[in-house]
């Protein structure tokens, strides 16, 4: 039987949970969806930390036990969880019964292995970190995650022979690529590994100092060190040593962690396997940090995003696919509504959603709302078919290495691809010069490759992928595996019936969502342009062609350096009331609120072709009215023989980004 077995860290109950957590939730289980979509067997845990001394301190401050702190702490990570429809198979605490009697037996287990020894230890212990911290790794002599020095302690302890295990460990890294992925942490690992000694580690806490742990096995006078206790979760929630779950699902783990817990899982964590006899993970999966307007988020910045707020606003699945599509895995990620909204709108409403929401409109209209009986593997469908193929390939393997954003980018690949057939096979066209056959066979490919990509989405937006099968009339259908989508052109059955029209991925106007409620992290990057109109400006366009053979003359860079351009996104397109050359563009150029901008390109484009196009903007052009509507700058164009052609970026930029 194939299986897979995933875990997310599991997390301290002395706060509340955030968005650095969703996501790591958010993403595991997306994981955990889509192996099951592989048709493999999956296990999913997820669960909470809670012993040490972080806990008391937090239990004191609250003036409640360190009992009833974790018991209602616990739950509101269980509670979110199920609002956030989490498929999780396991959950486990470090304080259940089953969880203390697996951590005793694994420290006698070391301890008789001769891997524990007692000895005097004095370090600089960090408090946050809950370990000590080696020379090596102060900054400043302080703590750099927690930016505090660290307490000089001394005492006697008991320690694991973690440095016995260094040789071994580096190279089970090198003969096992990928074991720490991505690459960089494996170097980060590896260098860490070959830099010096390894320390042996403190694997105790003395109960004169702390009570809220689990007692050793071989010394009552002490408790466990709250590390130790915490990564041995992975094993006993599976039941270790005898339970069906750890004989099935051991051998094929993998962890998710951020880029913070590197060392426990990478050193610690492989090192306290091999002592105790046990298989070392598969992949250590790492991910970057969610930073909010490139800060770290924290409470005393007041920049801390709540992901229920962000799930209630935009909907769980858009902000599933935002959070899974922004984040290039392994690195940091800024969050910003204004980033979420520019992908709702450009790669949701725009890409899909129009695409999606056209072919079943035109299903409706020309085969009354049937699935039509077209041919698909046609000579002409050749092209497409193998963009499809390609495009499912390659997202099934990205996913698989956890790479998420490229295998979102892979399956757009096939949604693009999709929005050329249609204006390239002109289904109106065919429609009005009665070529049934042909119009079927476009109609009904689309229809299915649309099936294939709800499919593939599943794990990502499961309630938006759902709706998606649910109007192509695939409530009730069986499912195969997503392996099964990439050797079979099967077609949606003729005639079943198809919604008539469909808005899963609406546009979403960000003034609107940030009057509404303005977020308190998205402090204004710079204030709007005050409107300082004197007279309406009679002739100018917004997008002005100039010339070869015009003479300019020669600015100063200095004055180059006045303009303010930036990359915009066009989040929505109207024509002029009373001027037939204008259009009124919503443009966001990364500032609060999105600018109004008029230009003279409803000649050459209609409002939906410049819908979700990225644009660049003059955004320091004085304000002024065209046509009695107020212009905050101007869109740039480039006249070409044949019309107007929009001045955009190459590849990704961000909106607001300024171009030099
Ligand atoms: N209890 C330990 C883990 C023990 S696992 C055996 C712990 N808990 S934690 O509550 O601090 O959670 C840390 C994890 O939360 C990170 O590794 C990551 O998964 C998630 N995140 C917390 N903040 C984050 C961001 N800002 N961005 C992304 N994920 C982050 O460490």
């Amino acid at each position: 039987m194939d299986r897979f077995y995933i875990t997310t860290p599991i997390y301290y109950v002395n706060g509340s949970p955030h968005l650095g957590h969703a996501y790591t939730t958010l993403v595991a289980d997306s994981l955990a969806r889509f192996h099951r979509a592989m048709g493999q067997e999956t296990f999913f845990l997820t669960g909470t930390d809670e012993h040490g001394d972080k806990i008391v301190q937090a239990a004191d401050k609250a003036g409640t036990t360190p009992q009833a702190l974790v018991d209602a702490n616990s739950a509101a990570f269980r509670d979110l969880w199920k609002r956030f429809g989490i498929t999780n198979t396991g959950f486990v605490r470090t304080t259940e019964e089953r969880h203390k009697r697996c951590v005793q037996a694994i420290l006698q287990k070391v301890f008789d292995a001769g891997d524990i020894y007692h000895g005097e230890y004095s370090g600089h212990y960090c408090f946050g970190c809950e370990r000590f911290l080696t020379d090596k790794e102060l900054v400043d002599g302080k703590c750099p995650d927690h930016q505090i020095a660290p307490e000089l302690i001394s005492e006697k302890n008991y320690f694991f022979r973690m440095s016995k295990y260094q040789g071994w460990l580096a190279e089970h890294i090198k003969a096992n690529p990928g074991f720490i992925r991505p690459q960089r942490y494996e170097a980060e690992v590896l260098s860490m590994l070959e830099g010096g000694v390894l320390e042996d580690l403190c694997i105790s806490r003395p109960k004169s100092r702390l009570t809220w742990g689990i007692e050793l096995p071989f010394d009552t006078d002490y408790v466990c060190y709250v590390w130790f206790d915490a990564l041995l979760n992975y094993v006993s929630a599976l039941g270790w040593p005898e339970g069906e779950d750890y004989r099935a699902f051991w051998p094929v783990v993998e962890h998710l962690v951020a880029k913070d817990i590197l060392k426990p899982h990478a050193v610690f964590w492989p090192t306290m396997l091999k002592s105790a006899g046990l298989t070392p993970y598969r992949h250590l999966n790492v991910h970057g940090y969610w930073l909010v307007r490139d800060t770290k988020m924290s409470k005393s910045l007041g920049n801390v995003v709540d992901p229920l707020t962000m799930a209630d606003k935009y909907g769980l699945s858009a902000f599933r696919y935002f959070l899974l599509r922004e984040m290039q895995f392994g690195s940091d990620a800024s969050f910003s509504e204004e980033a979420l909204v520019g992908r709702l709108n450009a790669d949701l409403a725009n890409d899909l959603g129009n695409l999606f929401s056209r072919t079943l409109t035109m299903t409706s209209k020309y085969f009354q709302g049937q699935a039509p009986d077209g041919q698909v593997e046609t000579r002409d469908n050749s092209e497409i078919l193998e963009l499809a193929r390609t495009a499912m390939e390659n997202y099934q393997a990205q996913f698989a290495e956890c790479v998420f954003s490229r295998a979102l980018e892979s399956l757009w690949e096939l949604v693009r691809g999709l929005n050329k057939y249609v204006d390239s096979r002109a289904p109106w066209t065919l429609a009005k010069e009665g070529r049934t056959e042909e119009l079927a066979t476009v109609m009904a490919t689309l229809l299915m490759l649309l099936r294939k990509i709800a499919l593939h989405l599943v794990p990502v937006m499961p309630e938006a992928a759902d709706e998606m099968l649910a109007q192509l009339g695939q409530a009730n259908a069986g499912r195969g595996t997503l392996k099964d989508e990439l050797c079979s052109w099967t077609r949606i059955e003729p005639g079943t019936e198809i919604a008539a029209k469909s808005n899963i991925f609406p546009r979403v106007d960000l003034a609107a969502e940030m009057a509404a409620a303005p977020a308190k992290s998205e402090a204004a990057s710079k204030p709007k342009a005050k409107p300082q109109v004197k007279g309406e400006a009679k002739k100018e366009q917004a997008a002005k062609a100039v010339s070869a053979s015009e003479e300019l003359a020669e600015v100063e860079f200095q004055d180059f350096q006045k303009l303010d351009l930036r990359v915009g996104m066009v989040l929505d397109a109207m024509p002029h009331p009373d001027a037939d050359r204008l259009l009124k563009l919503t443009v966001d150029i990364g500032e609060p609120a999105p600018r109004q901008i008029v230009a003279g390109l409803a000649e050459f484009f209609t409002p939906e072709q410049i819908k979700g196009r990225l644009v660049t903007v003059l955004a320091n052009l004085k304000p002024r009215k065209l046509r009695g509507l107020e212009s905050q700058g101007m869109v740039l164009a480039v006249r070409t023989d044949s019309g107007m052609e929009l001045l955009t970026p190459s590849g990704e930029v961000k909106t607001g980004s300024k171009v030099s």
